[in-house]
Parts: C-alpha cells; structure tokens; sequence
C-alpha cells in the first residue's frame, strides 16, 4: 500500500544533497543525446540516451556517480579499506577500484571463479590495473558471507572497512541516493532543451539505481514511469525483488529527510529481458545493440545495458510504448565487458 507524499521541490532534494560527504569522481553532467535515427528505425517513441557510460572515471558507468556519495560517506567515517565481490567480470568492480586508487583508500576484490573468470580481459584485466588486492573466492561459495568474513579479519587486525554491494545496506542506500541527484540533473537538461520531461525513463537495475529514479520521481509528485529491466532473476544471489527495491527507494528518501511510503506495487522491474542467466549475452539483445551501434554509434555491453536496451525496444515492438511516448534510455555503462564477451558477436564473425 502506497501513500501519496505532500510534493516536495528540486531545490529542497539538492540542499538535501548537498548535505552528504561526497567524493569528486565522476564527469557530470553526463550527456543526453537525442537519437533520431534509432527513433526513425523502431518506428516509436521519441528516444533519447542519459548518458552515464560517461561519467569518465576508468571507461565511466553507473557507479562512479553512486561511488561519489558511497566512498564519500566512508572517508567522512574513517574507513581505511573497501571490499567488494561479485562476478569476475564486475563493473562496480572495476569502477571501485579507480575510485579508491583516486582517493588513497585500500581496495579488496573479491572476483567469483566463475564462467569468465580465467579469462582476464574486459572489467578484470582493468580492474587489476589499480593496484587492489585480488582475492578470488569459489563460484558456488555466498559471495555476501565471503565478503562479510573478510571485513569481520580486517576488523580484528584494526582496521576500518566497508563492504559494498550485495549485502551492504548503507552502500546501497547511498548508491539510490546518487540516482535521486541523477534525475534531478536529467530534469535540468530537459528543462534547458526546452522540452516536457520524458513519459518513460528505462534502465538496467538490480536495485539501487532504479530505487534512486523511482524515489525521485515520487518525491517530486512527477508522472515519469520508472520502467528498470533487471539483468538477473531470482536464480541469482544478488537480485533484488520489487519489495527489496520499494524499500530501498524509502531508505534513500530517510536519508534525505524525507518520508516516503512506498509498496512493491509501484516498482516496474522486469525480469523478462534475462535470457538463459545473469552473465549470459541473449541473442535478442545483442541484435538490438547491433541495431542501436549501426544507428547512433552507441555501444552498449552483453551483460548489463545491452539487455536493458533490448528492454526498451521489445517494448516498443510489443506496442506497450508508442508513439506518443518520449523515452529515455539511462544508459548505465558496462561496456568493457564487450571485450571478453567476443565470442559472442556472432554478426560480425566473432562467434565459436
Ligand atoms: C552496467 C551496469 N548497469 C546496471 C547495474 C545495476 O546497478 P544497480 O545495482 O544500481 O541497479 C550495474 C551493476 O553492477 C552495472 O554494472
């Protein structure tokens, strides 16, 4: 059950923002780039691309602009070391190990032995680039119980850490907390376009960038339809059910300040755009990205924004978005993942 929230304005959410520690990483504002050509061939909506695969920091992505507030609030705490794991070829990953190369904190990695692993190219190869300290961990073992372990040693030995992603519930929060300063940037650019805001905003989200959008949106009694195309299922430790993303959007609002009631109801997260896994490229997205590069030339990655994009236009072909509708694709990075991920580019004589 949702309870509507009395308005509040932009400038009330950006002193709220400013607020926060924050650390200076990221490139913003990233671009919106309108994509008429795409638009023309789909035959759809009006579309146009948030750019946040460039947000600069080691080949950019959605967790620059969450790790500004993320590491931000660590430095502010006396944190001294960041763990994270995930899959050997993580975004945040890499991402987390510039930024904390960039601000002097030591970086554990904590990659799984899974599929991609003994291939050290694309987020792996770069990640190692900065200096963190690998520490490789089972595919089948819980990466959350991994990660927690290791801080639980660090903190015997003196030491100040902080765990990030799955499990992290401060992280989290404050990664969704970027994604509320995301979209308030993104009406400014609407604004200065001379444009009405968008009927739809789709993006490739576990959790915490679509809570961010979402939290925003209802903050600010704005008609956007948060629309976020999740890469994993329930099959998979890390996926975040609706329930999980409603809550996440009230922590982040409380963050601020703000109170938010807000049921699983009003989350449209899909979980329709997977294919056969998490980590597995779906031959209906990589011709879709092959669509998209062959128009704008805009990359996306097999993984994360690739299959959020085929995301958007399969609603489009479904006719669940027409032509009526102004579309934007928050585009959330990903893409050195490409690289390791060759041999899945059948199209272009890539394939096995
Ligand atoms: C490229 C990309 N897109 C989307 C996501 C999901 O972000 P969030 O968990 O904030 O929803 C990730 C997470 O790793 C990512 O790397």
């Amino acid at each position: 059950m949702s309870h509507p929230v009395p308005p509040v304005s932009r400038a009330d959410i950006a002193g709220a923002l400013a607020q926060l520690p924050r650390a200076s990483l990221a490139h913003l504002p990233t671009p919106l780039d309108p994509c008429p050509r795409l638009a023309a061939e789909l035959g759809g909506p009006k579309i146009w691309f948030k750019r946040d695969d460039c947000t600069g920091l080691a080949f950019g992505g959605n967790k620059v602009r969450q790790h500004e507030y993320i590491l931000g609030d660590a430095l502010s705490r006396g944190v001294d070391v960041v763990i994270q794991g995930a899959a050997s070829q993580s975004n945040q990953s890499r991402q987390l190990a510039a930024a904390a190369a960039r601000l002097g904190i030591e970086c554990i990695l904590m990659p799984r032995k899974d599929a991609q692993f003994e291939h050290v190219q694309g987020n792996q190869l770069i990640a190692r680039r900065f200096g963190a300290t690998i520490v490789p961990i089972e595919a089948s073992a819980s990466t959350k119980q991994a990660k927690q372990d290791m801080a639980a040693r660090l903190e015997a030995s003196g030491r100040r850490p902080m765990i990030l992603g799955m499990g992290a519930e401060r992280a989290l929060t404050l990664a969704a907390v970027a994604y509320i300063g995301a979209y308030l940037e993104l009406v400014e650019q609407f604004e200065t376009l001379g444009e009405p805001l968008p009927s739809h905003i789709y993006v490739t989200s576990q959790v915490s960038t679509q809570a961010g959008l979402q939290a925003a949106v209802e903050l600010l009694g704005h008609g956007v339809k948060i629309c976020g195309i999740n890469p994993m299922d329930a099959r998979n430790e890390a996926y975040e059910s609706p329930d999980e993303i409603a809550s996440r959007c009230c922590a982040a609002a409380e963050l601020l300040g703000f109170r938010l009631d807000l049921g699983p109801e009003r989350i449209n997260n899909s979980t329709e755009f997977v294919g056969d896994d998490y980590g597995k490229p779906a031959a209906a997205a990589q011709e879709t990205a092959a669509l998209l590069a062959r128009t704008e030339g805009i990359l996306v990655d097999p993984v994360y924004s690739g299959k959020g994009f085929s995301g958007l236009v399969g609603d489009i072909q479904s006719g669940r978005l027409n032509k009526s509708d102004r579309a934007v694709f928050l585009h959330t990075g990903g893409l050195p993942a490409i690289f390791s991920y060759a041999s899945s580019y059948h199209d272009i004589g890539h394939g096995e």
